[in-house]
């Protein structure tokens, strides 16, 4: 997918902007509070109809304003998509080519972002690595967000009833139901997230060996609150989890919680045999997620034979020349990607050939 034409109206303090970016690099330059994020959050708007900074999307809209705009072209394998979206606050009108639509049309993410906050996938708690791999991994399989939607509304509903048996207003038998779609629905998203591990895992693995010119190593695995070691099928997991929850009833109870099932899971990640989130540092940590989100970058061509666009925000940072270098080689030429950087000297004597640099500046966006 190649994002063809943007044009912004008062997206915070993009004012009135057009761009019409290449079909590779495209790097934004600027000092720091001048535009560049702004930017890609727009694009990743074109793109999925969401920001990734805010869930209230009336902080979008330029301040002095009362509305702000995004129209774009992006062109598919299948078709190519002219999108407006107008944004008030609390309201949002979406058209596709022409049309009013209820939603944005692609049926894929179509955008792969890296943002500094991602360095928290690795150094930050569980939560974080199961939110990337929810949001990034799972869309690879087609119910994963849906049987993650049920399990996290049972998980909701089992502990307000280990609550109320706890302050004895439920007797304990009501369990037994919660237990039996905890163990469904649990043991769906298991299998499910093993399989996806085992798709991610190889890509992630021999891109991570290329970025650091074969110098370090990376392992990942599943760490799950039940063992769950050597099982693979739905009905295997379904058992060990129900077999699993009588033990921990009376801990259930007292602390008013589900204590197992993969609300609880984690990932580990290895760098040379050592855990990267207590030892990475921080080129090392960065040099990890973008072998996760090139990787994804990759898988998503495999899985449908289109590339989603990629956006790096402050990408280069923190990394040396060798390493920035080896990246921008992994896609070169492969993807269309949209960088920002305050230095040029970031992109000293890279050989990046087909790149085009916009200079941002004030909210504008100069060619
Ligand atoms: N709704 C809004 N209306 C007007 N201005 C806004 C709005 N939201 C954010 N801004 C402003 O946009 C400016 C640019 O923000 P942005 O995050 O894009 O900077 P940046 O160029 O990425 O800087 P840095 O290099 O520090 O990351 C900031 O000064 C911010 O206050
Ligand atoms: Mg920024």
């Amino acid at each position: 997918m190649y994002l063809r034409r943007l044009e912004l109206i008062n997206f915070r303090n993009l004012n009135q902007q057009v761009v019409e970016p290449g079909i590779f690099f495209n790097i934004f330059m600027g000092s720091n509070a001048q535009g560049k994020t702004n930017l890609l959050e727009a694009i990743y708007f074109a793109c999925t109809g969401r920001s990734f900074r805010t869930a209230k999307e009336k902080e979008i809209i330029n301040r002095d304003c009362d509305y702000a705009c995004v129209k774009c072209l992006l062109e598919t394998e299948r078709r190519n998509i002219e999108l407006k979206a107008v944004l008030y606050p609390g309201k949002k009108n979406i058209n596709v080519n022409g049309v009013s639509a209820r939603g944005f049309p692609l049926g894929w993410p179509g955008v792969i972002l890296f943002t500094p906050d991602d360095l928290k996938i690795i150094k930050g708690p569980p939560q974080e690595r199961r939110r990337f791999f929810d949001l990034e991994v799972g869309p690879f399989h087609p119910g994963y967000s849906h049987y993650l939607s049920r399990y996290n509304k049972i998980i909701s509903q089992r502990n307000i009833l280990l609550k109320e048996i706890r302050e004895k207003k439920a007797k304990s038998e009501l369990l037994n139901a919660w237990n039996d779609q905890l163990c469904n629905y649990g043991s769906k998203i298991l299998s499910i997230r093993i399989q996806l591990l085992k798709k991610f895992y190889p890509q992630v693995k021999e891109l991570h060996r290329q970025l650091t010119g074969d110098k370090e190593k990376i392992d990942l695995y599943y760490l799950s609150s039940v063992n769950v070691t050597g099982l693979t099928t739905e009905e295997a997991i379904y058992r060990r989890l129900s077999e699993a929850l009588p033990q921990i009833r009376n801990e259930e109870i007292a602390r008013a919680q589900t204590l197992i099932g993969p609300h609880r899971d984690d990932f580990s990640i290895l760098i040379n045999g050592t855990d990267a989130r207590i030892y990475g540092s921080r080129g090392q940590v960065r040099t990890i997620i973008l072998s996760f989100k090139i990787s994804l970058v990759r898988l998503w061509f495999k899985e449908i034979n289109e590339y989603p666009v990629l956006l790096m925000d402050d990408v280069m940072f923190e990394l040396d020349k060798e390493r920035r270098h080896l990246i921008l080689k992994s896609m070169d030429g492969i993807v269309q990607t949209f960088i920002t950087a305050t230095s040029e000297q970031d992109f000293d004597g890279e050989p990046v050939l087909r790149k085009n640099i916009y200079r941002v500046a004030g909210g504008k966006i100069i060619d």
